[in-house]
């Protein structure tokens, strides 16, 4: 009887765990993106194309507390995000990312935060947030991509 118990807790706990993960996945939005705007950007990124907003990436406002970045990731590299181009956001503010490739498959996360996502050719990934903090969050890429990989990284500046 005892037994029965403490099996339906478990199993309990168990379903409990698993809402949460879903949960926690759907609040901050991560997904891939393949509507046919974003294919035809990312494929351009590959075909060395012009006019696509990874051409000149960056931020974009697009209202108010509403921001796009668009970023592309190379071996070993984000642009903009590594170097001496810091990806720049308000604090409070709406920012989605949207991330492509220009070579192979790259990881995008943002440390201490929940943006995380996958970077591959021919895709835009896209992770929505809001950095409520001001600082500097360290952006690093975490699939491995090259004999380099683990120097490619660069930062987020919340201000
Ligand atoms: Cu790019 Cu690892």
């Amino acid at each position: 009887r005892f037994e029965k118990i403490w099996l339906g807790a478990a199993i309990l706990l168990i379903v409990g765990f698993i809402a949460t993960i879903a949960y926690g996945s759907v609040g901050v939005g991560v997904g891939m993106v393949d509507d046919s705007g974003g294919q035809i950007s990312a494929q351009a990124v590959q075909n060395g194309n012009t006019e696509t907003p990874f051409d000149d990436p960056g931020v974009v406002k697009q209202g108010e507390d509403q921001y796009v970045v668009y970023v592309v990731a190379r071996q070993f590299q984000f642009v903009p995000g590594s170097g001496d181009t810091p990806i720049r956001v308000p604090a409070g503010a709406n920012v989605t990312f949207k991330v492509t490739s220009a070579d192979v498959t790259h990881g995008f996360a943002v440390v201490e935060t929940n943006i995380n996502t996958m970077v591959i050719p021919g895709q835009v990934s896209e992770v929505s947030a809001r950095f409520n903090e001001p600082g500097t969050y360290g952006l690093v890429c975490h699939e491995y991509c090259g004999a380099a990989h683990h120097t490619m990284g660069g930062s987020v500046e919340v201000v």
